[in-house]
């Protein structure tokens, strides 16, 4: 009889041992439950988004991949600029301007359609069918990219000094007057 208070002791260790292993299987199935769960809701949420972006996607960076990525040579000639430079360009117009990718056109494809814009003196319907894109869509990204240099102008925009009656720069003397 002696006995008795161990034997219910250990019993009662035990349940609490298979109660505990119990509630952790539980744990373990709700968790897994809800992971997938949540991964089926975020393939469903995004699920058109990607869709819509990588229609045709690849087909309309390409162009861009040509213009401006190819060497440096094509890039100068046609955005006026080397490639390190539109990299900046873009990093700065992201960064401090505000330019964000639209949901389906990236910043440097943005700031390339600008640039080749304004530096042959394009226009809207020329740009449309190089790029493939809407006339719509290349005016209200010409407009994006334009808002973004002009809050950039500070940083973007060189402030000229005037050049004084008796500057030393051998490019002045063609300019002064005779006396
Ligand atoms: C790119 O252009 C910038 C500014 O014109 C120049 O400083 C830089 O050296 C050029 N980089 C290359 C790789 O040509
Ligand atoms: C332009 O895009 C349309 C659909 O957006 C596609 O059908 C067409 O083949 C594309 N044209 C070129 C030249 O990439
Ligand atoms: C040129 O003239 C300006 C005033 O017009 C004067 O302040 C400046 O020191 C002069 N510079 C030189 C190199 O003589």
């Amino acid at each position: 009889m002696a006995h008795l208070p161990l034997i219910v002791q250990s019993v009662r260790r035990k349940r609490i041992g298979l109660a505990v292993t119990i509630w952790l299987q539980m744990c373990t199935v709700a968790s897994w439950f809800l992971l997938t769960l949540g991964a089926i809701h975020s393939l469903h949420t995004y699920r058109p988004r990607i869709r819509s972006y990588i229609l045709d996607f690849y087909a309309k960076r390409d162009y861009v991949k040509r213009l401006v990525y190819a060497s440096d040579e094509t890039c100068i000639e046609q955005v006026r600029m080397n490639r390190t430079t539109f990299f900046k360009l873009c990093e700065m117009l992201q960064i401090l301007g505000g330019l964000k990718s639209s949901r389906n056109m990236l910043i440097d494809e943005q700031v390339a359609m600008f640039l080749h814009i304004i530096s042959h003196h394009l226009k809207n319907r020329v740009i449309k069918h190089h790029f493939n894109r809407s006339g719509e869509t290349v005016s209200r990204s010409f407009h994006n990219v334009l808002n973004a240099i002009i809050r950039l102008q500070d940083v973007l925009f060189k402030k000229p000094e005037p050049i004084t009656a008796n500057s030393t720069d051998p490019r002045w003397k063609w300019f002064k007057v005779l006396e």
